[in-house]
């Protein structure tokens, strides 16, 4: 199968977040055909249309960097039962300026861990939502809702429970298989 880059996005600005575990672990039982690289949001100023006539560098460099990437993944906490702020406004600088939206037919995947047992569904919902109206071609199953555990995730990007290895490396999976379809019928451009 083709190799694609995927731009990946940690929803988290916390030193010590369970989601950067879990894309790490993401990464690590990924194909060896998906190419990773970390789209930073936690420099970006508050979105305004102000800006869209002259975007910031740190945006700019955010739009540069989808550009380069061929599908998407989101790994996000929950908050308050929706997406962290720092997520959405990355989101909103990358959806414009209008007639300029990035996530347009782009593959798409979201994923994501949680310290609760619903890990992060409803963050989930709502940032397909947001990806529905972005124009992102999301992988709509199989769906991941991760609750974390420091013994299944230790800090080095390995899964130490084998049911779960399975299911996040076949998700990985579907996600490339999911990457080319979409690229097949909608090439980018
Ligand atoms: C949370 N947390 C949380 N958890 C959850 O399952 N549903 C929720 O709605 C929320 N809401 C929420 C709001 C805010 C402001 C914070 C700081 C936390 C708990 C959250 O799952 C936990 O802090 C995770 O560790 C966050 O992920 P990262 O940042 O460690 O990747």
């Amino acid at each position: 199968m083709p190799s694609y880059q995927v731009g990946y996005f940690v929803g988290s600005l916390s030193s010590t977040s369970i989601n950067r575990r879990l894309a790490a672990a993401l990464i690590g039982l990924a194909p060896a055909e998906l190419e990773f690289t970390e789209i930073p949001i936690g420099n970006l100023p508050l979105y305004s249309p102000d800006f869209d006539d002259e975007y910031p560098p740190e945006a700019t460099a955010l739009k540069d960097a989808i550009a380069a990437s061929d599908a998407v993944l989101f790994v996000t906490p929950e908050y308050n039962r929706s997406i962290p702020g720092a997520l959405k406004n990355a989101i909103d600088w990358a959806s414009r300026p209008w007639g300029q939206n990035s996530f347009t037919h782009m593959p798409a995947a979201v994923c994501g861990a949680s310290v609760g047992q619903i890990g992060t569904a409803l963050a989930q919902q709502s940032l397909r939502a947001v990806l529905s109206f972005c124009n992102a071609r999301q992988m709509t199953a199989p769906e991941a809702y991760i609750q974390f555990s420091p013994d299944v995730f230790p800090d080095d990007g390995q899964v130490t429970d084998p049911s779960t290895r399975e299911f996040l490396a076949d998700f990985m999976k579907e996600f490339h298989v999911h990457t080319q379809r979409v690229l097949t019928v909608l090439p980018r451009e």
